[in-house]
């Protein structure tokens, strides 16, 4: 038995201080628009109380609320590097009482990917602020079975009683104070038993699922008091997964007569039929999940009716305003499309979003309106995305306020309209499907270039492989194509031809093809590499000065280099786990860094020496070059930055910088002066950093308002036609740009001098690291594109309380060892 009371051990944005060290200068930060959001979406949760207040959450990337003008904005942007597990939202709940308040059960992986606990945020001003009530279990917002749900519910009559159905095995739990203190409800009979697979052992698919969902019977009880009636889904295979409580929560029960061939999914009361859709699949999803049922309890006469439109459904949605109007969605139907199914009487007869007219003729009873992002509708490139309807839907939902207006989030977006009623106008019937999550950027960013001629932003994305940014403030029209892959995991420029581009995928399936291609016309076409073996994929890429050389550190097949397309040959002179980088000006030119070396290629990446030290390092994290300088190098570690402009012989120290992730070169703030430097770094506290002086000083450039989610996820690159300028791509909020918008700070006379590593005297090379293998990758598939198979990284120990695995995940896979809440508290 627990009974504990947590204390909200910080408000935001108060404890944000800046890293006391350096002064820090005003930048305007936004969202480079790809649109359409580019992630899953688990949920969409109208307030029943108040039209137009809406929220969603995302998996990966927190959660947002719609603007009237049917944007949205997001709530979790302050989220960072110590908090980056806020951004995973396995529940919302929006108060039906006092609409202004909002909670969200947040939290990443409850295996050990993600070393902390997880909490409820709660906030009062419907998301603007928040305040961290911090739970004595971990929440897993990516974890299997995220789509249920809502585990967390306000009791419609009382509001300040909260449950949450956590996950794990943790039960049922109750507040009574508005979210701030939570006890376990002891009485309730069933954590839950059902995990989709035993045998994993990353405890990502073997971790219980437990409680699905909290749904309160409103129409039993009274304003101003407790809600005798709750019903809580338990994720049970084959035994009783749907209880009730009848007292407020007193004593519990299983609800008689249920048929718990499948798992609960959703339980969605329709108050004017006084009934409760029930949802069921044999899977916890999002991927999985090839047979489902629904069902219709009526609460008066304890009556089930199976009404499943066609096993396999999942997301339910009612119509306030229209009882016996239900909508459900298949959560996973690859062939021909998803579908959704619709009813007007209560789930006797149903009519599809398409229906087959005599195979092979499907009619498609919508128009699809991709106007807020060209680059994702039918005629989009990507493989999945032929399933115009979506795929891993079971967020599905009716404005309560409004029968024509609906929203539904797939593995990729948000879908919904406004002329829902026109779906009851028989077979002449034709609604608009319409991307609607302008202001969702949920994409998991792998790398980006400013190269500089062309456009002044390359991406390489995950789950939807990339874009040239022509327009930052606009979506583009086309992702990657010819060839088009789920996720790009890197690209590089040649810096001599900057419109000669590299990028690699990630799908080792040899189905799929080379996993690398080449553009020479900066990202608009592309050719394929023929040089790349077929079942060769994912890591990180360099191109050559020149472009006609490829150096490829492959995710699981050791370092390969290419030269005019030739079949790609081993580089077993450069340890399997290097950082990599190719010379802007000197076409012979490679660099890499593994450990504490630092390795020099003179003969276009056919062997590598080991030319200097980088300290006590033990994981390099990113090499750049300077872009006009030969053998100007920087390397970031976990020990620090450092700096050669002798093709990495002697490395000055930078020694105000402990540890450094992603760092970039941009333009100089004087004419003939050296490039700002920029660097994810930690200085004296974990921020983002730029230096006009080759890191002598340093300003802070994020705020309290932008903390970009784990440090160690993020990619960096700086602009080398505008001063100032700084791009980071994130893991779930997509990419921000940032410009100097605050006077830069007067440079302190007293920074630190650097200190200087000796060249190693023996230039031996290590060859003893090898790829660690993927974390994890059974619940992702080519076919499951919101979360890419995760690359293989070097097992490199995480920071403090940091990100140490996850899907998609390219940083550290260890996890440090746990330090005390304190230390959590205090940056
Ligand atoms: C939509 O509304 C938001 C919030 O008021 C505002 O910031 C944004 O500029 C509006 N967008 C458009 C396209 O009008
Ligand atoms: C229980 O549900 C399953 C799946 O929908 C169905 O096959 C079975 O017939 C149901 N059992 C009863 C007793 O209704
Ligand atoms: C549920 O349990 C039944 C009976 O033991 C079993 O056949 C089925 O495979 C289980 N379903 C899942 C999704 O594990
Ligand atoms: C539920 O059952 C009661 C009692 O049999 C009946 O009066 C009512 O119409 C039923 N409700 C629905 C929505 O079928
Ligand atoms: C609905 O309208 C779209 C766009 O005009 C059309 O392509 C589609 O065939 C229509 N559906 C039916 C069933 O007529
Ligand atoms: C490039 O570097 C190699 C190796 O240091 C050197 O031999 C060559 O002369 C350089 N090429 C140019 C064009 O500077
Ligand atoms: C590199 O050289 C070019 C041409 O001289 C110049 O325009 C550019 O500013 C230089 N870039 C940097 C980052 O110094």
């Amino acid at each position: 038995m627990f009974r504990l009371t947590l204390l909200a051990v910080f408000t935001l944005p108060a404890v944000f201080s800046f890293v006391s060290a350096v002064s820090s200068q005003i930048y305007t930060w936004k969202n480079v628009k790809i649109g359409g959001g580019g992630g899953f979406v688990p949920n969409i949760i109208f307030n029943p109380s108040k039209q137009g207040l809406v929220y969603a959450r995302t998996d990966i990337g927190g959660a947002y609320i719609m603007n009237s003008n049917e944007t949205w904005t997001p709530l979790l942007d302050f989220v960072d590097n110590a908090r980056w597990n806020y951004w995973g939202v396995d529940a919302l709940a929006t108060d039906p009482v006092d609409i202004d308040r909002l909670y969200l059960a947040t939290g990443m992986y409850t295996n050990s990917w993600d070393p902390n606990n997880g909490q409820i945020l709660i906030s009062t001003d419907q998301g603007k602020t928040f305040t961290p009530s911090v739970l004595p279990f971990k929440v897993g917002g990516n974890m299997p079975g995220r789509g249920m749900g809502e585990r967390l519910a306000v009791d419609p009559n009382s509001n300040n009683i909260l449950y949450f159905g956590a996950r794990s095995g943790h039960g049922l739990w109750k507040s009574t104070n508005y979210g701030t203190s939570w006890t376990q409800v002891t009485n309730f009979p069933s954590v839950g038993t059902y995990v989709p697979d035993p045998t994993d052992t990353s405890g990502y698919n073997s971790d219980i699922i437990g409680l699905s969902w909290v749904t309160f019977d409103s129409t039993s009880g009274s304003s101003g008091n407790a809600t005798p009636r709750i019903f809580v889904g338990v994720a049970n295979n084959g035994t009783n997964n749907i209880f009730v409580s009848n007292d407020a929560g007193a004593t519990w029960g299983a609800v008689a007569g249920q048929n718990n061939t499948f798992i609960p999914h959703k339980g969605i009361l329709s108050a004017a039929e006084k009934s409760l859709y029930i949802s069921y699949s044999n899977g916890a999803g999002p991927y999985d999940g090839t047979l489902g049922s629904v069902f219709k309890y009526n609460i008066t006469s304890g009556a089930w009716t199976d009404i499943t439109p066609v096993s396999g459904s999942i997301g339910v949605a009612v119509d306030a305003q229209q009882p016996g109007t239900i909508m459900v969605a298949a959560l996973n139907s690859w062939w021909p499309d998803g579908q959704i199914f619709r009813s007007t009487d209560g789930g006797a007869t149903w009519t599809g979003l398409w229906e087959w007219e005599d195979y092979p003729t499907l009619n498609r009873y919508y128009k699809y309106d991709d106007s807020l992002a060209p680059w994702m509708g039918p005629d989009a490139t990507i493989t999945a995305f032929t399933l115009q309807i979506g795929w891993m839907m079971e967020g599905l939902s009716i404005d309560p306020f409004d029968s024509n207006h609906w929203l539904y989030g797939t593995g990729e977006t948000i879908l919904g309209g406004h002329d829902l009623l026109k779906w009851d106008t028989g077979a002449s019937r034709n609604i608009t499907l319409k991307s609607l999550a302008d202001g969702i950027e949920e994409t998991s960013i792998q790398n980006l270039i400013s190269p500089p001629v062309g456009p002044h932003l390359i991406s390489a994305v995950g789950d939807v492989d990339g874009f040239v940014h022509n327009d930052l403030d606009t979506p583009p029209q086309v992702s990657f194509s010819n060839p088009a892959w789920s996720t790009s995991a890197d690209v590089d420029y040649a810096g001599n031809v900057p419109t000669t581009i590299v990028r690699i995928g990630t799908t080792s399936d040899g189905s799929a093809g080379k996993q690398v291609a080449i553009s020479t016309d900066s990202g608009t076409t592309w050719s394929q590499d023929y040089g790349a073996a077929d079942d060769v994929s994912g890591g990180k890429v360099a191109i050559s000065a020149n472009g006609d050389t490829v150096l490829w550190r492959t995710s699981a097949n050791g370092v390969q280099v290419s030269q005019y397309t030739n079949s790609f040959v081993s580089v077993p002179s450069l340890p399997s786990d290097a950082a990599i980088a190719s010379d802007k000006k000197n076409n012979s030119i490679f660099y890499g860094a593994s450990g504490s070396e630092f390795y020099l290629s003179v003969d276009g990446g056919n062997t590598f020496v080991v030319q200097g030290s980088l300290g006590s390092s033990t994981s390099p994290f990113k090499v750049v070059v300077h872009p006009n300088v030969t053998g100007d190098v920087w390397v970031s570690t976990d020990m620090g930055l450092f700096h050669s402009t002798n093709s990495g012989t002697t490395f000055s120290s930078i020694s105000s910088v402990s540890q450094a992730w992603a760092i970039a070169l941009g333009a100089s703030k004087t004419a003939g002066g050296y490039p700002a430097v920029f660097a994810a770094a930690n200085i004296g506290g974990v921020g983002y950093f730029r230096s006009d002086d080759a890191g002598v000083n340093w300003v802070q450039i994020n705020d309290a308002t932008h903390g970009f989610g784990s440090a160690s996820s993020n990619c960096l690159t700086a602009d080398p036609r505008i001063y100032g300028r700084v791009y980071i791509g994130t893991n779930g909020r997509g990419i921000f740009y940032g410009d100097a918008s605050g006077a830069a700070p007067a440079p302190t006379a007293t920074a630190p001098a650097s200190s200087s590593t000796s060249a190693p005297t023996s230039s031996s090379s290590s060859s003893a690291s090898s790829p660690a293998s993927s974390s994890s990758s059974s619940q992702s598939s080519s076919a499951s594109p919101s979360s890419s198979a995760p690359s293989s990284t070097p097992s490199t120990v995480a920071g403090v309380w940091g990100q140490c695995g996850g899907i998609g995940w390219t940083g550290p896979t260890a996890c440090a060892s746990k330090m005390t809440l304190a230390s959590n508290t205090n940056d």
